[in-house]
């Protein structure tokens, strides 16, 4: 598969020279496959808008847009039921799904849980009476406590939404089960899938109400997302964003609104974006996901052999189980992970990700920070400054290699064998960066 990868040659910068880089940052984003590059290529000479326009390009583009669509339903097993709404990213879908779920819920809970991304949880506490089941001691999810809550809060509870897998642990969420607790006791259930869709294959036809993802974390980083959703919930009254795209007809007394999916694609969508996702989805099914599986269970076992064989270094969240995503995060006990993530990247070429990883909460509980720590904190992040808390995120994807987790390892035992470090905070890149060494931009 690594062929199939953009820049996985790619050479830059370090200290000493020129060094290939190991992308250990994939659940951040992926590098594009080169055969969406390839379809990109193939489809930008018909290139135009889609919907209206009457020409061959345009013809050529709305059929292309809406085969994306085709290929999401297909790919995840999206039901009659059920619409696909391209968005830019995860972030908007679930911002969107919030604001439209405000008609259905009016002043009704949401049950969100600790384990989850920013943009699972501060979309619901924006807009509604949100109930955060706490995660345990480990960092992973207790169903029993999902439902004693449901139970507790009878019916109050109008929707559940969790994310598929946690961006910080990689631990994955039994979702069709937690969508059968949240439906048993009269809820929605919309799942953050976008740890999860990359990784295991998705069927939202058992159970899930609204799945939200993005294709840049799916090897086609070109600007698209999409939110799966039961069409019922979106299909009356006026559009969440309005505009161009939306309406069938307009006059300055009345509008009828288009149908769905339109009708929530306000303004021009993101057209190669969906295209380049449908690509890389195609490339899945051809692949095998089961392959690819396979695979990444075997990178992660050899990471976790590798960080855990560290007495310095503390795994959040523990041992890991079968099952659970390639991604690790750790701390590096009397050293900042600012630091020794800037030796990895200046001097050994290794892409990683540092901090709380938009999860805050989570990395603060697994972490075990106290409420002075967190006090100290945020008076840093608010001038500005570097927090000083965090971890090193690893996180892998079928087309990383055993050789370059062996890079890792032998990175991590000079940088901790280390008595000093010349290394400068350079507030521009939000990093520290060798004394003597220059940034500049490859081409
Ligand atoms: C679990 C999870 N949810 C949501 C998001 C937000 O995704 P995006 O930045 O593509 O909107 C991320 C991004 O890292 C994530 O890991």
């Amino acid at each position: 598969m690594r062929p199939e990868i953009i820049g996985e040659k790619t050479k830059v910068k370090v200290l000493s020279g020129k060094r290939t880089y190991i992308f250990f940052d994939n659940a951040a984003s992926t590098p594009a496959l080169r055969r969406v590059k390839e379809k990109l290529d193939q489809v930008l000479p018909y290139y135009s808008n889609v919907e209206r326009g009457i020409g061959y390009k345009s013809f050529v583009s709305t059929e292309l847009f809406e085969e994306a669509r085709e290929k999401v339903r297909e790919f995840l097993d999206v039901p009659e039921s059920h619409t696909v709404i391209f968005t830019k990213n995860t972030t908007e879908a679930i911002n969107k799904l919030a604001r439209r779920m405000k008609e259905y819920i009016g002043n009704g809970k949401v049950l969100t849980t600790e384990m989850e991304h920013h943009s699972n949880l501060l979309p619901w506490l924006k807009y509604y009476d949100t109930v955060v089941v706490p995660v345990d001691s480990h960092g992973r999810l207790d169903l029993n406590r999902i439902e004693d809550t449901l139970k507790k809060e009878s019916g109050k509870i109008k929707l559940v939404s969790v994310s598929g897998a946690s961006n910080v642990t990689g631990f994955p969420n039994p979702i069709y089960e937690i969508g059968e607790i949240a439906h048993r006791y009269g809820a929605l259930f919309s799942v953050d899938g976008a740890q999860l869709v990359p990784h295991k294959r998705v069927y939202v036809s058992r159970g899930i109400d609204f799945l939200s993802f993005s294709a840049h974390k799916f090897y086609a980083p070109f600007g698209s997302g999409a939110l799966v959703a039961r069409s019922e919930f979106f299909s009356d009254g006026v559009p969440e964003s309005v505009g161009g795209g939306t309406v069938k007809f307009v006059s300055l007394d009345e509008v009828i609104w288009a149908d769905l999916p339109e009708r929530e694609e306000a303004g021009t969508p993101v057209i190669l974006g969906a295209v380049a996702l449908a690509e890389a989805m195609r490339a899945f099914e051809e692949w095998g996901m089961e392959n690819l599986e396979r695979r990444e269970e075997e990178l992660h076992r050899e990471l976790y052999r590798v960080l855990s064989s560290f007495d310095r270094i503390e795994i959040l969240g523990g041992e890991r189980r079968p099952g659970d995503f390639p991604v690790i995060s750790f701390t590096v006990k009397g050293a900042s992970p600012y630091l020794i993530s800037s030796v990895l990247s200046f001097e050994y070429a290794i892409g990683v990700r540092t901090g709380c990883f938009c999860a805050q909460p989570y990395v603060k509980k697994l972490m075990g920070v106290s409420r002075e720590e967190t006090e100290r904190v945020k008076e840093n992040l608010i001038e500005g400054k570097l927090p000083g808390l965090g971890a090193i995120r690893t996180s892998l994807s079928f087309y990383n290699t055993v050789e370059e987790i062996e890079v890792l390892k032998q990175a991590l035992e000079e940088a901790l064998s280390r008595r000093e470090f010349h290394y400068k905070y350079e507030p521009h890149l939000k990093a520290f960066v060798p004394e003597n060494f220059k940034f500049s931009l490859p081409f």
